[in-house]
């Protein structure tokens, strides 16, 4: 059974997006190295050696990934290839035209133990990652987290879209995994501690 993780790019003052959900600033170091990473339907990556090697790790172990609503209608349903596939998305109202067989995406409108749940099954022996703030604090008050990756960015947004701001859990330790430095940006891995 593979692992469940957080997955996101945050500024140093705790934003993942700005106050329009604009995410260039914080996506720069996506840019700013000499390794290119080519993603379907996206422009290639550009990052430095450190990075691509744990990019390129994630996409081998990724085996289902988690999102919002909001996610999914902002990146426009990443044109149809989601990060990783099957793209599991928590919603109220499922829309008519991604709904359909053969679809990457599967709508789930029954709670957040239930997506992760599916995608775990769908996973198998791979990860499943979990692509948003609100996914992840539903999740983590769940307790159904294993582990934290955060690229951290050397900006402060001063306002925008929090990384936290409705977590109902009690303290919880975090075991630091990994601290890798690189180019625009510090990759930190940290494991949720029961
Ligand atoms: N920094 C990065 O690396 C990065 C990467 C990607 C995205 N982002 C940013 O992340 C932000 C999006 O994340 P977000 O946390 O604000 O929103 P989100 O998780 O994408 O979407 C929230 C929406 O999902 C639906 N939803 C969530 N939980 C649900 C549940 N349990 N049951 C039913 N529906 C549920 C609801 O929509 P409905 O009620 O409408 O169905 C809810 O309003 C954007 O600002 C985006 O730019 C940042």
């Amino acid at each position: 059974m593979g692992k469940v993780f957080f997955y996101m790019t945050v500024s140093v003052d705790g934003f993942v997006a700005g106050p329009a959900d604009e995410v260039d600033r914080l996506f720069r170091w996506y840019f700013s190295g000499e390794t290119e990473i080519p993603i379907p339907g996206s422009p290639t990556l550009r990052v430095s050696k450190e990075s691509a090697e744990i990019l390129l790790d994630a996409s081998r172990t990724g085996g289902a990934m988690v999102t919002g609503r909001r996610n999914f209608d902002i990146a426009q349903a990443w044109g149809g290839k989601p990060p990783t596939s099957p793209c599991f998305v928590l919603t109220h109202s499922v829309p008519d035209d991604w709904a359909h067989e053969g679809s990457p995406f599967v709508f789930v409108t029954d709670g957040i133990e239930r997506a992760i749940g599916q995608a775990k099954e769908a996973a198998g022996d791979k990860d499943v990652e979990i692509g948003t703030p609100t996914v992840l604090q539903q999740a983590l008050n769940a307790r159904l987290v294993d582990e934290i990756h955060i690229d951290l960015v050397p900006l402060l947004l001063g306002r925008g879209v929090r990384l936290f701001d409705q977590l109902t859990i009690e303290p919880t330790d975090l075991e630091i995994i990994r601290i890798v430095p690189a180019t625009g940006v510090t990759h930190l891995r940290y494991r949720v501690v029961a």
